[in-house]
């Protein structure tokens, strides 16, 4: 498989944390270069403080993409996703993995600690990191978001 090794930024609350763990694992023995920006343990946290600091570094462009991982990864893409840019994925199966980075080029991957085991959690992972966006007709869809994003009303009656 091959891998893009631009650095990630990665972050779990008390949920995913057992999860993170197996993954910077993983990341490691792949060499891929990550920032870890907690929590450390499993002792409970709140997960928007950590999403937001992810989505914050990805738009500054300090970071091209995340991993969030709470109980089930979707407090944590909700968070995320109220930040112009990001476009968090919360995936439990490979082929989603594989579909959002294609058509939404997803830049953060969201994980449920208490949803997948961890041999399902590398196999999304692995399809989310070696899948590339094809552009293509989906960049319609993502041209559409960026309008929503910056408050534009859409044309409902001239869909492209
Ligand atoms: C914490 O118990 C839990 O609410 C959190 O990890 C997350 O799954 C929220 O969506």
């Amino acid at each position: 498989m091959d891998y893009r090794k631009d650095p990630i930024i990665i972050a779990c609350d008390h949920g995913g944390y057992r999860l993170k763990q197996y993954l910077l694992e993983h990341l490691d023995a792949l060499g891929i270069p990550y920032t870890d920006i907690g929590c450390s343990s499993e002792q409970i946290v709140r997960y928007p403080y950590y999403a937001a600091q992810v989505a914050k570094r990805i738009q500054s462009g300090e970071f091209k993409r995340g991993i969030l991982i709470c109980s089930t990864g979707i407090g944590m893409s909700i968070v995320a996703n109220r930040f112009a840019g990001i476009r968090a994925s919360a995936v439990s199966d490979h082929y989603s993995a594989a579909m959002t980075r294609q058509h939404n080029d997803s830049n953060v991957l969201c994980l449920g600690g208490r949803v997948i085991g961890e041999f399902q959690a590398i196999d999304i992972l692995d399809a989310w990191l070696s899948n590339e966006y094809i552009g293509g007709r989906h960049a319609i869809s993502l041209g559409l978001l960026q309008e929503i994003e910056e408050g534009r009303e859409l044309d409902y009656d001239h869909q492209r």
